[in-house]
């Protein structure tokens, strides 16, 4: 029997790498096994990939050498860094350094990393549409991975750049979910104006990524973002009232607003609603619905989420 091919996967316990852990743990005839990387392997999640088989390895993409010892004698990486858990975008750049030396020195022969648009190609530092964050950064969850995109391409490393869209998984997780107002009716609130925005279901990006491990050299050297379906915030909201038994409405306010909200990460995140208003067209093209489902037959569309995951959002 041919040995299979290890994919390093980093986040496998979290959204995006634990999608693509579990997509090729289930198949039984995958070409690929799986390393899963933790930072702690007796957590549930952890246990429970390696009952599906999946190799448990402890790494912090902090630390260059647990790095490079996760990447040895593997064929492939899922590499992704978790801009939520420090808010800052040179520490991503840093993790990235660290990815992309490892990765050269276990001279893998396919990347994924898991990168967002450089968001400062479309609105320049001195365009004063939307404020400058962090001194150098409009959207700086999406400035730090696109602009870290050229250590990939300078180190020569077979790379496939993958674009996620925003999770509707954030309805359940992160707070970004229908609230009653105080007329006691439920309101979606999204500064997206009436653009279409790209959103997919979060388990669907992993299993995207696997579509594109097995597509292989074909793969190599492509921006390809994944989406499950482009919609307004009317149509957002609609579909959740759908499920939810009674309506919700879109309250569609300023980007000016949502920054004002105050949270952490609220000005970056109307940013980047911001952008994903202003400049629809270019988002969604790079995210393209049909070949998103060419690599995964099994992709959701928000309807077929919600059927799955309604029950999930607290409201
Ligand atoms: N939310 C969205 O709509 C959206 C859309 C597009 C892109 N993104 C991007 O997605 C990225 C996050 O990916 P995700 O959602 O898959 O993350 P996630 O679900 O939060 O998963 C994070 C997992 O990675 C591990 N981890 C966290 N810090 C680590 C570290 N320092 N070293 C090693 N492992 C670490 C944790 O596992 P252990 O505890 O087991 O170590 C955790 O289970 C962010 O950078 C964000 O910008 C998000």
């Amino acid at each position: 029997m041919k040995s299979k091919k290890i994919i390093t996967v980093f986040g496998a316990t979290g959204a995006q790498g634990g999608g693509l852990a579990r997509a090729i743990l289930l198949d039984s005839n995958s070409p690929f096994t799986v390393r899963a990387v933790t930072r702690d392997i007796n957590s549930d999640k952890a246990k429970e990939l390696a009952q599906l088989g999946a190799e448990l390895v402890v790494a912090d993409i902090d630390d260059k050498h647990a790095v490079e010892k996760a990447l040895k004698g593997a064929y492939g990486a899922y590499f992704v860094t978790f801009f939520w858990a420090h808010f800052s975008p040179e520490k991503e750049k840093e993790e990235v350094a660290i990815f992309v030396g490892a990765a050269k020195q276990a001279d893998l022969k396919h990347v994924i990393w898991s990168t967002l648009e450089d968001t400062r190609e479309y609105v320049p530092l001195t365009d004063q549409r939307m404020p400058t964050l962090h001194g150098q950064y409009k959207v700086p969850h999406f400035d730090g991975k696109g602009e870290s995109d050229k250590l990939f391409i300078e180190a020569g490393i077979p790379t496939t750049f993958l674009l996620a869209s925003f999770y509707w998984d954030n309805f359940i997780y992160f707070g970004s979910g229908p609230k009653r107002g105080e007329n006691g009716v439920l309101a979606l609130t999204l500064p997206i104006g009436d653009s279409k925005m790209a959103g997919i279901a979060a388990e669907d990006i992993g299993k995207c990524a696997y579509g594109i491990f097995k597509g292989g050299s074909e793969m190599i050297g492509r921006r390809i973002g994944v989406a499950g379906e482009q919609l307004t915030g009317n149509e957002m909201a609609s579909g959740l009232g759908n499920v939810l038994g009674e309506p919700v409405v879109y309250n569609k306010i300023p980007a000016e607003v949502f920054r004002g909200f105050g949270f952490p990460g609220a000005d970056d995140l109307g940013n980047m609603f911001q952008v994903y208003d202003e400049f629809a067209k270019e988002l969604n093209e790079t995210r393209d619905v049909s070949f998103s489902k060419q690599l995964n037959p099994d992709l959701m569309n928000f309807e077929q989420w919600l059927h799955k995951y309604a029950s999930q959002i607290p409201i």
